[in-house]
């Protein structure tokens, strides 16, 4: 039997997760940091290394508890090296190389899009290979073909903003807090996503995506009614008086993105002639993406893989799932190990 500890610390989550075999997950732990950021209305690098520091001895020790297991039961442990925030790795990084050299265990480096990726390994029913990866998260929107563990070939991503930033810069717009992801999907559920036009940027002939566009629509767009409406400012007279535009805006703005997602998983399906799609990241734990997925694997035949919410948001058991693959081909790291922040699959 071979017990995975994993460790995240890529972003504003500090994860701990004991993971056996590679697919049951034992314990799973994530403290996450939104009362320290919602104030910025979106992630403070500085703040969130901080914070992973204070956090990530109490999580990776309740991680071993829940789990009823000791540092000298653990077989390997596996850390996220990047991509994200370098101060945030750092400190992962860094706590993983000091308790395997102190314990004498090996070390794994895993990407956090290799995370994501893997994360559908630990559900049933698994995807088998290849399949079409569709990440869509707070910092990446990407398309990959997956033939086999390490073998990956990247179709398209985003040229600018990831989905689920346009998530949080349109929820920081509308005075919504942060993240901007779960508060607009509920808000959507009142409004009429027909309401507002917003443009959709489907890049004829490619599949990589781009978001920057509709974010500035849904800002001239909120700019042009509190104009019309003499209101001031946005924040203060719009939140409460408005309700009805506030989760028309929501709810238009969504299904552009969401129209966007599937019709390029649908390309990509077409493109690669693979009909097994694994859709995962933050903002795969939105009902309405999940909802028009599951039509498109009607429409089109296709095996659609979403893993459960919890697991598509930032976690450490998809870092041990992807570890354990590595440690069955002995892919070890070095205790010299650098996190980078950017770091391509
Ligand atoms: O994968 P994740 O936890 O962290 C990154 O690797 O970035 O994704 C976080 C992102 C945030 O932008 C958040 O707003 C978005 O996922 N998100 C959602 C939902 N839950 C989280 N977006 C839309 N609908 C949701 N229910
Ligand atoms: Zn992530």
């Amino acid at each position: 039997m071979n017990i995975i500890l994993g460790i995240d610390t890529s972003c504003d989550d500090t994860a701990a997760s004991v993971v056996e075999n590679g697919r049951k997950i034992i314990s799973n732990i994530v403290s996450n940091q939104i009362e320290i950021h919602k104030k910025y209305g979106g992630i403070v690098p500085e703040l969130a290394s901080r914070k992973h520091i204070e956090m990530i001895w109490p999580v990776v020790d309740e991680a071993l508890k829940t789990a009823s297991s000791k540092l000298e039961s653990i077989s390997a442990i596996a850390v996220c090296h990047g991509p994200g925030l370098i101060g945030s790795l750092l400190v992962g990084c860094s706590f993983a190389k000091a308790l395997c050299y102190s314990k004498g265990i090996p070390l794994i480096a895993v990407n956090h899009l290799e995370g994501h990726i893997f994360s559908s390994f630990l559900e049933k029913p698994r995807p088998s290979f290849p399949f079409i990866a569709l990440i869509v998260s707070g910092g990446h929107t990407c398309l990959y073909r997956i033939d086999n563990f390490g073998k990956y070939k990247e179709l398209g991503r985003t040229r600018d903003d990831a989905v689920g930033e346009a998530y949080d810069k349109i929820g920081k717009l509308l005075g919504l807090g942060y993240p901007g992801g779960p508060v607009i999907e509920k808000l959507s559920q009142k409004g009429n996503p027909r309401s507002i036009d917003f443009p959709r940027a489907y890049l004829p002939d490619s599949l990589d995506f781009s978001f920057s566009g509709i974010k500035t629509a849904v800002l001239n767009y909120i700019n042009s009614q509190s104009i019309k409406r003499n209101t001031p400012a946005i924040h203060s007279g719009f939140q409460t008086s408005n309700s009805t535009l506030i989760s028309n805006i929501c709810a238009s703005f969504q299904e552009a993105v969401i129209d966007v997602l599937v019709k390029k998983t649908e390309w990509a399906i077409k493109k690669e002639g693979i009909k097994k799609v694994v859709v995962t990241g933050g903002v795969a734990a939105n009902n309405e993406l999940r909802k028009r997925m599951k039509n498109l694997s009607d429409k089109h035949e296709v095996e659609i893989f979403i893993p459960s919410p919890f697991l598509c948001t930032d976690n450490a058991a998809m870092i041990a799932s992807a570890g354990y693959l590595h440690y069955k081909s002995k892919n070890f790291a070095e205790l010299s190990l650098n996190p980078q922040a950017y770091l391509p699959l």
